[in-house]
């Protein structure tokens, strides 16, 4: 017939279906893997597919071993990294207010039409214990920066607005984590206005699987008002025991590996990206690649606009000293010298080359539907 479930269609394409689904969910494509699809719409999937595993793989499994890209931890260097999170949800639901009474400030306040458009990453102090948190847009346009922040994380803060309640991207947002497979704790905002009705927000997320420790689930609710600075403790507490649990660790002595969330051409400084450090540590006058491009970092400007010499694992960095505008996405690793760094860059942009060229072939994908 020409009708194949997505399970056969990934047997047939030797692919992880698990994997598949994963990738697919992220891109905000819903399969199961009993899914029915059509010839056409396996043969986009096949396309899709090939589009998703290019940029990892490429960096990661052809050259991480030839160019050890990556340095392994040492057992003996690790040692508790700050945890990362990253504040999920609908469109005005309150997730810049929500940092910005975490750290004392107004973002929220100078934002074009109240509305965010890019991701932040700030690192605050808590009980001497660090804490870093990303900030993602919750304007449906921006559904890959979503899940980006999902990606990165080690928790997610899904905020739901008590007078709203559970909306499209609520659940989009939902389904990154779970794709992320990261803890999700629900912070339940404005409880301070007269329509809240938290009961409902907790009623209306138990069909998500997001159920309360009282009502017999184990995800943690807060209920907050990031407005009136309300039950904000409570939220950092249940933040850092959640992490507790989580023991995450870091060889803070070897090269960096970081993740790029933002870039941008400043007409005075050039290429700029702010990146979030995932490992190890990186100094001024390191050299690193980052997909197709490398650069010699010429400074590190933190999260409180300070340049500072030298970052670690899991702090936000704006990083300078780029030879082109990297992708939000593209990792960052630093490596040993320059010549070394052109070297690796030359092989990926080959490496990429000849993905697309097979790319191409693929798409005939002739054997494929006589198989079909
Ligand atoms: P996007 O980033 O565009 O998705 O919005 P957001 O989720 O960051 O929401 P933002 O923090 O910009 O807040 C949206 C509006 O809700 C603003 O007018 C805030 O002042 C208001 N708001 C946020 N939290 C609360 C709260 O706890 N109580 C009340 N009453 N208003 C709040
Ligand atoms: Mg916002």
């Amino acid at each position: 017939g020409d009708e194949i479930t997505l399970k056969e269609f990934a047997e047939q394409l030797k692919l992880n279906p698990t994997d598949l689904i994963k990738k697919l969910f992220l891109k905000g494509k819903m399969f199961t893997i009993n899914s029915v699809l059509s010839y056409e719409q396996a043969e986009e999937l096949a396309l899709e597919y090939d589009a998703l595993i290019e940029k990892e793989e490429v960096v990661e499994e052809s050259f991480g071993e030839k160019f050890s890209l990556e340095e392994k931890d040492k057992e003996e260097n690790l040692e508790e990294r700050a945890p990362i999170i990253t504040i999920m949800g609908h469109v005005d639901h309150g997730k810049t207010s929500l940092l910005d009474t975490i750290r004392k400030t107004n973002v929220a306040g100078g934002e074009a039409g109240g509305i965010t458009q890019k991701i932040g990453a700030y690192q605050v102090e808590r009980h001497g214990k660090k804490i870093t948190f990303i900030d993602t847009p919750g304007h449906e346009a921006f559904t890959e920066m979503r899940a980006r922040g999902a990606e990165v994380t080690d928790i997610a803060i899904l905020i739901v607005a008590a007078d709203d309640g559970v909306k499209p991207q609520t659940i989009e947002a939902i389904s990154h984590a779970k794709a992320a497979e990261v803890p999700i704790i629900v912070a339940i905002n404005k409880i301070d206005k007269p329509g809240a009705d938290p009961t409902r927000v907790r009623t209306e997320l138990m069909e998500y699987g997001l159920i309360a420790p009282e009502w017999g689930g184990d995800t943690e609710f807060v209920e907050i008002s990031a407005k009136f600075n309300k039950n904000i403790d409570m939220l950092l507490e249940t933040i850092l025991l959640t992490a507790e649990i989580l023991e995450l660790k870091a060889d803070f002595k070897k090269r960096a590996k970081g993740i790029v969330l933002e870039s941008r051409l400043d007409p005075k400084l050039g290429p700029v990206a702010d990146v979030l450090i995932k490992e190890g540590n990186l100094k001024v006058g390191e050299v690193f690649v980052c997909d197709e491009t490398f650069g010699k970092v010429r400074a590190l400007i933190n999260d409180k606009g300070e340049r500072v010499n030298k970052v670690y694992a899991s702090q936000p960095v704006e990083i300078l000293g780029f030879d082109t505008v990297p992708n939000a996405g593209d990792v960052l690793y630093a490596i040993k010298n320059e010549k070394q760094a052109k070297k690796i860059v030359e092989e990926v942009i080959k490496q990429k080359k000849l993905k697309e060229q097979n790319r191409t072939k693929h798409v005939s994908l002739e054997s494929f539907s006589k198989q079909l």
